[in-house]
């Protein structure tokens, strides 16, 4: 593993199985349908600048990281981002992985202006919470509201 090459790259339309296979080891849910929204509509250019990057080892995709960037939505005037999903294969796991694709994310939002990024965690999901306050995350000003419907 020391010896190869990792690169970081924005995602691109033929990372979606790699994604979908990731997700499916991480998660053990596969959710090819969830993907397949997610990357029409990161891909679409006209409602979107594409903030997403994986990883690849010696050219084989092992980890991603999808967000958005946001200009003004929600009420808030600076530009923000979010990251909601995240993942790197169980095999390539505690490596640093995930922690050098957040370091290039941030560095890419830095450079497109963005003042915050946000993300939610499962309130009893210890290892990612653990994961995001390590890389400097805290708990936001804003609050997560919900409505149960049924
Ligand atoms: C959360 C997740 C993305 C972290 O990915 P990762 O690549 O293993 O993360 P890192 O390697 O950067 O950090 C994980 C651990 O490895 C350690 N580590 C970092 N670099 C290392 C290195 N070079 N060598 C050895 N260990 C290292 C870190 O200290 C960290 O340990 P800690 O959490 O006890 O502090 C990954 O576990 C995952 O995909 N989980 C399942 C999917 C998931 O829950 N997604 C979120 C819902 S969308």
């Amino acid at each position: 593993m020391a010896n190869e090459k990792r690169v970081m790259r924005v995602l691109r339309a033929s990372d979606m199985d790699a994604i979908v296979a990731i997700d499916a080891a991480a998660s053990k849910e596969a959710r090819h349908d969830y993907y397949a929204r997610k990357f029409d509509a990161i891909l679409n250019p006209k409602h979107n600048i594409n903030a997403s990057i994986v990883c690849e080892l010696d050219g084989r995709v092992v980890g991603f990281i999808m967000g958005d960037i946001y200009f003004g939505e929600y009420g808030i005037p600076e530009a923000s981002a979010t990251i909601d999903t995240l993942g790197v294969h169980p095999d390539f796991q505690n490596h640093g992985i995930a922690s050098d694709m957040l370091d290039q994310f941030m560095m890419n939002m830095k450079a497109a202006g963005v003042g915050k990024v946000y993300t939610l965690v499962n309130w009893d999901d210890f290892a990612l919470e653990k994961f995001f306050s390590r890389h400097r995350f805290a708990p936001s000003k804003r609050i997560n509201l919900e409505y149960q419907v049924a």
